[in-house]
């Protein structure tokens, strides 16, 4: 038994997320929680709101509330939404809070004492209406290049530019629109990148050895362009404070840190809200998964990250500089699991143009295990993928409804016309019964190779086979001809059958909890089971004759060429 620490990158508290998000952390991460914790392994599976930034004030300016109210709606906001969506967060917490803050000081004041951190002079905009300095994104102008009349400081939206605040013409500010600004001295703080680079390189070759080509790819190139410092500090009003009692001018101009600073360590921050928020009696330390566990085998904590593939520099490169320059045992990852993009009919999801699903939206559609067992059969591993309408029901449809589904109530529905409400006896089992358990048992060693091998497409495929053996079975044995002739032969074949779904109930747990809680409620059992074993799978008899069942409703309800009609006009199909 391992301890498994997982987390799948922060989302930005600026809105609820789309299906790309989705599929790029926080529902693989998911898959692979809920798999280990069956497996019996020791799970901690963390994720939190990523608040701080210019985007977290632009939009709680935008929705007219003050940042920290803003944040604490639109937290709760997100959670709602991840619960409807099955995410099994052992904790859900926030960059913002108190613990958060106090570790990223912490962090900031050893690697001061270590000599990475340095103060340095650089000129920035000060708008004189504001009373403050304007981060990059804060000041709005047009656009030298193509006139459009709305670009920001860093960059033009229209045509992609990348800008400095120097190069609009007529600035103005983003908070007032006054423009009357200035260029001013004043001080930020750098973390010396470059001082880390040959430690960062050694971690990489060593830790990056197993990651995905994806990962450590990404991993590389950042290095070879070479570690720069990067000012770590901001003028913003929300943001964890640079403490005042190492850097007291600084504090006392109210500077903040960047967001991608505090950020990673948020996964640590949540951790420990997790431990603070431990009942009566409960022994939670959140120490024992993060710190001195690399070096320490008996530790022995594996940590997995889940991200899309633009947070890859920050999680293989800069987060690990960080922590290597408190020279404290703080948990580096040991697995980077990287997604490339989800696209919306070839194009770009994007929450700024309301493009795409976001999934509130896609909740309020249909159950959430239509979504996840799309996503996953779906999921950008070795390229982008594309989502469209008519790909998901073709997929909903036929492994759904028709493999999965439709096996389950006919069999159920059959048994019980003809047997009554208990699992009928019948022959002992023979010869297909022996072929179907060692076809099972192959197909469950692959998916759990595919699972442990953190390859979620091919997962859910193997997945699909276990149901599809299913069915071939049923269509060899025909008990709907056996009971003429020979109706113990028909309750043999039901019996199996209804192992089978006893068995589809425990590894259809990862990828679609929801419904694998109502065929394991077939036969009266509510509780996530332990995983399957080899020779269960063989034997196929977890349910013995005289067992009484239930018939569930329908499981997933087929998308008709009227409701896609309907979804491509609501969502919008390929792009004109
Ligand atoms: N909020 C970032 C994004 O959505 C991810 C932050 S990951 C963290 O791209 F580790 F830095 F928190
Ligand atoms: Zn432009």
């Amino acid at each position: 038994m391992t301890r498994h620490l997982i987390t799948s990158a922060l989302p930005y508290i600026n809105g609820i997320k789309h299906l790309g998000n989705m599929v790029g952390s926080m529902l693989p991460a998911d898959v692979y929680a809920r798999y280990l914790r069956q497996r019996g392994h020791d799970v901690l599976y963390i994720c939190a709101t990523d608040e701080h930034g210019t985007p977290a004030e632009l939009a709680a300016k935008a929705a007219g509330l003050p940042v920290a109210e803003f944040c604490a709606r639109a937290h709760d906001a997100q959670k709602a939404v991840y619960d409807g969506f099955g995410l099994s967060f052992d904790y859900f917490g926030r960059t913002s809070s108190a613990q958060n803050i106090e570790i990223t000081q912490h962090f900031a004041r050893q690697l001061k004492a270590n000599g990475f951190i340095e103060e340095r002079s650089t000129r920035q905009v000060y708008s004189l209406a504001d009373e403050r300095f304007l981060p990059d994104r804060y000041i709005v102008g047009t656009c030298p290049f193509c006139g459009y009349e709305a670009a920001r400081g860093d960059q033009c939206e229209n045509c992609t530019r990348v800008l400095d605040p120097t190069d609009l013409l007529n600035p103005r500010s983003a908070v007032s629109g006054s423009t009357e600004l200035e260029v001013r001295e004043t001080t930020h703080l750098f973390l010396l990148q470059s001082k880390l680079e040959g430690e960062v390189e050694a971690f990489v070759a060593e830790a990056g050895k197993e990651w995905p080509v994806l990962a450590s790819s990404i991993a590389r190139k950042w290095l070879t362009e070479g570690l720069h410092d990067r000012a770590i500090t901001r003028d913003l009003e929300w943001g964890v404070p640079v403490p005042a009692d190492v850097w007291p001018e600084l504090a006392a101009e109210g500077k903040v840190f960047y967001v991608w600073f505090d950020a990673p360590i948020g996964y640590i921050g949540a951790t420990k809200e997790w431990a603070d928020a431990a009942g009566a009696g409960e022994e939670r330390d959140w120490r024992s998964w993060w710190y001195g566990t690399d070096e320490d085998a008996a530790g022995g904590v594996r940590y997995t990250e889940f991200m899309a593939k633009d947070n890859v520099p920050f999680h293989t490169v800069m987060f690990p500089a960080t922590e290597l320059g408190t020279r404290e045992p703080w948990k580096k990852v040991d697995y980077v699991k990287a997604f490339n993009w989800l696209t919306y009919y070839g194009g770009k999801f994007s929450t700024s143009q309301n493009r795409g699903i976001f999934i509130d939206d896609a909740l309020e559609l249909l159950p959430a295990d239509y979504w996840r067992y799309f996503l996953m059969a779906s999921a950008p591993e070795s390229d982008d993928a594309s989502f469209s309408w008519e790909h998901f029901s073709a997929i909903v449809n036929k492994d759904l409804a028709d493999t999965l589904g439709n096996f389950v109530n006919r069999v159920l529905t059959f048994s019980r016309k003809r047997f009554g409400d208990e699992v009928p006896g019948g022959h002992a089992a023979g010869e297909a019964e022996a072929r179907l358990g060692a076809e099972v048992a192959r197909l469950l060693a692959e998916y759990e190779e595919h699972l442990d091998a953190l390859q979620f497409r091919k997962a859910a495929f193997a997945l699909r086979a276990l149901w599809s053996a299913g069915n071939s079975y049923l269509e060899e044995k025909a008990p709907w001809l056996e009971i003429k002739s020979d109706p113990e032969a028909a309750a043999l074949t039901l019996r199996t059958a209804m192992n089978l779904i006893r068995l589809y109930a425990v590894v259809s747990e990862p990828i679609i909890p929801a419904t694998a809680q109502v065929m394991r409620s077939v036969f009266g059992t509510v509780a996530a089971d332990r995983w399957v074993t080899a020779e269960q799978a063989i034997a196929l008899d977890t349910v013995p004759a005289g067992a009484p069942f239930t018939v569930p409703p329908v499981l997933f309800a087929k998308i008709t060429e009227d409701d896609l009609v309907a979804y491509r006009e609501r969502f919008g199909g390929a792009e004109e």
